[in-house]
């Protein structure tokens, strides 16, 4: 390696072309506003594949791919407290930026995207945060606290799904139940601390539903509306609100109108990159309580080396099970 480049995992989206590739590249530079995070551990989610494969930044040369990531902040710009150097760090939204994603020895971000990770949350956990982590608080928060609420989190043992249950546990649910598709994703949720875990396939779910929160739902982190909405409509309480968050680019949910008018249903959509700075940075700070209050966890690991990226990401375009990581140490 020569001095002052880094390896890195690039694509080249000017070229259309979206096969993963090691090179050296220039290590980048803070600068006002900004660190530098050596990452030790990189996360991946699904946003990182459908990003390269169907939405890749316009005209970039090279990009480097990967929201999530954790490491230690080696280099501060003008303007940011240089005690900042040494802290170990989760980040967010790093692919957002010019210096390009976590699948690198070096992210540059904007101070406020490099959270603290306590000393007790290993790297794996903090490359488990930024997208699900904050997609499930925002989600869970954007219309007031769910304490004392009834939650469901549809697919409990996915990434936004396991840290939704976390968070609506921390922040003080009355009762929390996701679905699954089976056991080994039912222990998942479990673990997380469902109170009830329920197959959405079986014959008798709404019953199973409506029997864990006789007053119905009040709130539903959903991943697949197009899927779930009669489902939804059948366990919802009244004032009940639907915050979609998942879809692919031909899903349609055909909305039955009279019977959202008569539950006075909301249904609302997010998407991450585009919330409100300040929803943004409550969610930050939910997330941070939590994660100091030991509250949130990581998935089973699947880890992979950066030479590996490309596998890493095809894990999670096909639906593995648990967290997908890059580690760099
Ligand atoms: N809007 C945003 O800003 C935002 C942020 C984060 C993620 N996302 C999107 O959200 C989706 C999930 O992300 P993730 O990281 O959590 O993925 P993940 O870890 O793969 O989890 C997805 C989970 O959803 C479950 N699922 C699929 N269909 C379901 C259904 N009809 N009912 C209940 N559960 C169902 C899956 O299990 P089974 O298939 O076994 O049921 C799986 O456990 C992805 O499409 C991602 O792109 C969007």
């Amino acid at each position: 390696m020569l001095a002052g480049t880094m390896l890195a995992a690039c694509y080249a989206p000017a070229d259309g072309a979206a096969e993963l590739t090691l090179r050296e590249v220039d290590t980048p530079e803070p600068g006002p506003g900004e660190v530098r995070v050596r990452i030790a551990v990189s996360g991946v989610n699904p946003t990182d594949w459908k990003t390269r494969k169907r939405t890749p930044p316009a005209g970039l040369e090279l990009a480097i791919p990967n929201q999530d990531g954790a490491g230690t902040i080696d280099a501060v710009g003008p303007g940011v407290d240089p005690a900042r150097v040494g802290e170990r760090v989760w980040v967010l939204m790093a692919a957002r930026y010019g210096s390009g994603g976590t699948a690198a020895e070096y992210t540059v971000l904007p101070n406020d995207h490099a959270v603290r990770l306590p000393e007790d949350a290993s790297f794996e956990l903090g490359a488990s945060l930024g997208v699900p982590a904050l997609t499930a608080a925002y989600c869970l928060g954007v219309d007031g606290p769910v304490t004392g609420r009834n939650v469901l989190v549809a697919g409990g043992a996915g990434a936004v799904g396991h840290a939704a249950i976390e968070l609506a546990r921390f922040e003080g649910a009355a009762h929390v139940a996701a679905t699954v598709s089976g056991p080994a994703k039912g222990e998942l949720a479990a673990a997380a601390g469902a109170h009830t875990i329920v197959d959405y396939r079986a014959a008798d779910a709404v019953e199973q539903i409506k029997a864990a929160m006789p007053d119905g739902v009040d709130r539903f982190i959903e991943v697949a509306l197009h899927q779930n909405l009669e489902l939804d409509l059948a366990v919802a309480g009244q004032h009940a609100v639907i915050v979609a968050y998942a879809a692919d680019p031909d899903d349609v949910a055909a909305v039955p109108v009279r019977r959202l008018m008569a539950a006075n249903l909301t249904l609302r959509f997010m998407l991450l990159y585009t919330v409100p700075a300040a929803a943004l940075t409550d969610a930050i700070e939910r997330t941070s309580s939590a994660l100091a209050a030991g509250a949130l966890t990581a998935l089973p690991i699947h880890r992979f080396s950066l030479d590996q990226i490309a596998a890493a990401h095809d894990a999670v375009e096909q639906g593995a099970v648990g967290k997908v990581v890059v580690d760099l140490r």
